[in-house]
């Protein structure tokens, strides 16, 4: 089974169908069912259905818990994202490969030592190279760019300075969105293959000229993702990866 989560711009074009109340150890999520073609797969709008959670208040430990304990085993993860590598332009499509952590305010773990014992997670590869590999034969077979970037995770909700944008970009960044830690490392703990498809909507702070200004091309791939979420849906293989624990 694969479950989808779609963040800002993705999220208005998914018509869930119905919705199960999921109660875990974190607090109660509504996780939806969406209809690709005949199948069905479990969908998760991250900033909630009316779009009123903020990057930082998202439950993220309580979503992945809810998607794993309805035997969900990939997860397909849509983002908006900035741009600070000047090759990638709004409109493009990055594969995240890596991402550099500058949330603050976020538990980022199930095994704190509270509800879960404490144990030090690997992180050496994290976004699946299973689910990375057929997205990208996907997109490119419909005639798409592809990238392959480094993701930077910042707080939010407010966008970076022109300063933090020149130091990111210093340190290997090359695409910046709010929502992918902690979700990619608590995936990774419950042995989930997970992979983050991210749309650029804008340049960063001081890339472009001037403040930053969305460019709100979703619609222009809604049948391409509703054919991607089609074609993952047909992969069968179940190579979860081996989490492992320090
Ligand atoms: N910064 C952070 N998150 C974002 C941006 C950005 O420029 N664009 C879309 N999500």
């Amino acid at each position: 089974m694969y479950a989808l989560i779609a963040g800002t711009g993705f999220d208005r074009f998914f018509k869930p169908l119905e919705e199960k109340k999921i109660k875990t150890p974190y607090g109660t999520v509504t996780v939806y069912t969406l209809k690709v073609k005949n199948k069905k797969i479990y969908y998760l709008p991250r900033h909630g259905i009316d779009h009123s959670l903020a990057p930082h208040l998202i439950n993220y430990r309580a979503n992945i818990w809810a998607l794993k304990s309805l035997n969900v085993d990939h997860i397909l993860s849509l983002c908006a994202v900035g741009s600070i590598n000047e090759n990638f332009k709004p409109g493009n499509f990055v594969l995240i490969r890596d991402i550099l952590d500058f949330t603050k305010s976020r538990i980022s773990t199930f095994y704190d030592g509270q509800e879960q014992e404490l144990k030090h997670l690997d992180v050496s590869n994290l976004y699946s190279d299973f689910l990375g590999k057929n997205i990208e034969d996907f997109l490119k077979n419909q005639g798409q760019q592809v990238h392959q970037g480094i993701y930077v995770a910042t707080e939010g909700p407010r966008f970076e300075t022109a300063a933090e944008i020149k130091f990111y970009r210093q340190i290997g960044g090359d695409v910046v969105g709010m929502t992918g830690a902690p979700e990619v490392f608590l995936a990774r703990e419950l042995n989930l293959n997970y992979n983050s498809l991210a749309l650029v909507t804008n340049l960063c702070t001081g890339i472009g000229h001037g403040p930053v200004d969305f460019v709100s091309s979703f619609d222009l791939y809604q049948d391409l993702l509703e054919n991607l979420l089609d074609y993952l849906s047909e992969l069968n293989v179940r190579n979860l990866p081996d989490t492992k624990f320090i």
